[in-house]
């Protein structure tokens, strides 16, 4: 029997006897994982990362670039490291995330991207006080409040301006950054002021554009035609107050949930994304900043569960596991798909219709609806495929469901980097 693949090269079967399969990550078994470190668990490789942050890295090779990997898709420290040991850059959203960049890799900070529209004057004096890379400011207030933060500390910021380009992108609205109903980044009209304005301060260094249309996105004409229109303002806007250093491409790269990929076929994905993004910027001279979160991680990563209890009501027939919403959010948020494989498979063998759902009071605590899984008994465990990126980083304490542990695995040798909350964690900010 040849074995279908999984999730290469992190997660993958075996045959244990005739006509059984067992799931691994890399040289270790899943069950065995469970048993040492119970249940629910995420559970990474660190060749899954590895392999997928090289593969990134090298359809780039063309152009002058830096890989600021997206902190929010998972910021558990160990992986943070690994990634810094690769070289990888940062793209950072609150202080809370640049606090955990400079915990997992001091020196970081030279490497470290600040996005989002709402940063407090606290986090702002944080990363000037860090020395970060660059600030992508959203609005001309935030570059009044970047400029007074920054003549403060007398600390000179490097900023770029987030552009939104208007372009639609096919992915969920939730997640879609774009267009111009999106509170997102700057209207490409509206730039040259604000530039204008970030070049009249002496505490800041205009530095560049930054563009980011939206996460999960497979299709590589958005990101063409995002691109193409910075590109386009880039060169409108050679100005002696100033020298566009940079142009930050942002995240978004998609992965296929439904699909196995070799790290061929995405190393090929990357390489046609790359051409995207690089081709409006040929003869520019910027440095090319990318922020991929979920195309470095989400394969990565599995979240192991155990099956409580099997029911049936009226017509529909429910696996109760140990997972719920509070650990993985995406299919309750945005209707997302995951793939769900037994530890333990019979290829051939029975299948049913189950939803997979976990213990928490909401009818939208589903972790799938109407899927096709083998027969699996009470007591046995499931993994939820692809849940290395925002898994974790969007895991919360409803129910006082303490969150799960991490573990990275390298080989055959697993690494604990997140133990489990204690329900007493969860209430020891409280007063009586
Ligand atoms: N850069 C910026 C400015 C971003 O807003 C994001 C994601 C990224 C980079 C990384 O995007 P990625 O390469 O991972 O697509 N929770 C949602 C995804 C939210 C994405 C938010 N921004 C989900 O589970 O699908």
């Amino acid at each position: 029997m040849s074995t279908p693949l999984l999730r290469p090269p992190g997660f993958g079967w075996r045959e244990s006897a005739p006509g059984v399969l067992e799931l691994y990550a890399e040289q270790t078994r899943a069950a065995e994982l469970a048993a040492r470190f119970g249940t629910p668990l995420y559970c990474y490789s660190g060749r899954a990362i590895t392999s997928r942050f090289r593969a990134f890295n090298r359809a780039f090779r063309g152009a002058p670039h830096t890989i600021c990997y997206s902190v929010k898709a998972n910021s558990n420290l160990a992986i943070l490291r690994l990634l810094g040991t690769m070289g990888s850059g940062f793209d950072v959203v609150s202080g809370g995330e640049l606090a955990r960049v400079l915990r997992a890799w001091p020196g970081a900070a030279r490497k470290v991207v600040f996005s989002g529209v709402g940063k407090t004057a606290g986090e702002i004096d944080a990363a000037l006080r860090a020395g970060i890379l660059l600030f992508n400011a959203e609005s001309e207030s935030e570059v009044e409040r970047l400029a007074a933060r920054a003549a403060g500390l007398k600390k000179r910021a490097s900023i770029a301006l987030r552009v939104n380009p208007d372009i639609p992108a096919e992915t969920h609205p939730y997640i879609a950054t774009g267009m111009r109903e999106h509170k997102f980044g700057i209207a490409m009209s509206a730039a040259p002021a604000a530039l204008a304005l970030a070049a009249s301060s002496r505490w800041l260094r205009v530095a560049g554009l930054s563009v980011h249309i939206g996460s999960q996105i497979l299709e590589s004409g958005a990101f063409a035609a995002a691109l193409e229109r910075v590109s386009c303002l880039a060169r409108d806007l050679r100005s002696p107050l100033y020298r566009l250093r940079y142009l930050d491409a942002g995240g978004g790269l998609g992965i296929p949930y439904q699909d196995p990929e070799t790290e061929v076929q995405f190393a090929e994905r990357c390489r046609q994304y790359a051409e995207a993004v690089m081709r409006p910027l040929r003869n520019l001279k910027l440095r090319l900043l990318l922020e991929p979160g979920r195309a470095i991680i989400g394969p990565a990563g599995i979240l192991i569960t155990r099956v409580l209890y099997r029911k049936t009501n009226g017509r529909k027939s429910f696996l109760v596991v140990d997972a719920a919403m509070n650990d993985l959010l995406r299919p309750s948020l945005y209707g997302a798909r995951h793939e769900i494989v037994p530890a333990v498979w019979r290829p051939g063998g029975a299948s049913e219709l189950f939803d997979v759902v976990g213990p928490i009071c909401e009818s939208g605590d589903f972790l799938a609806r109407d899927r096709q899984l083998p027969e699996v008994a009470e007591g046995e465990l499931l993994a939820i495929l692809d849940a290395g990126a925002y898994g974790m980083s969007l895991a919360s304490n409803y129910n006082t469901r303490p969150r799960a542990a991490e573990v990275l695995v390298s080989g055959s040798k697993p690494r604990l980097v997140r133990r489990r909350e204690r329900v007493r964690d969860l209430y020891a900010q409280e007063f009586l």
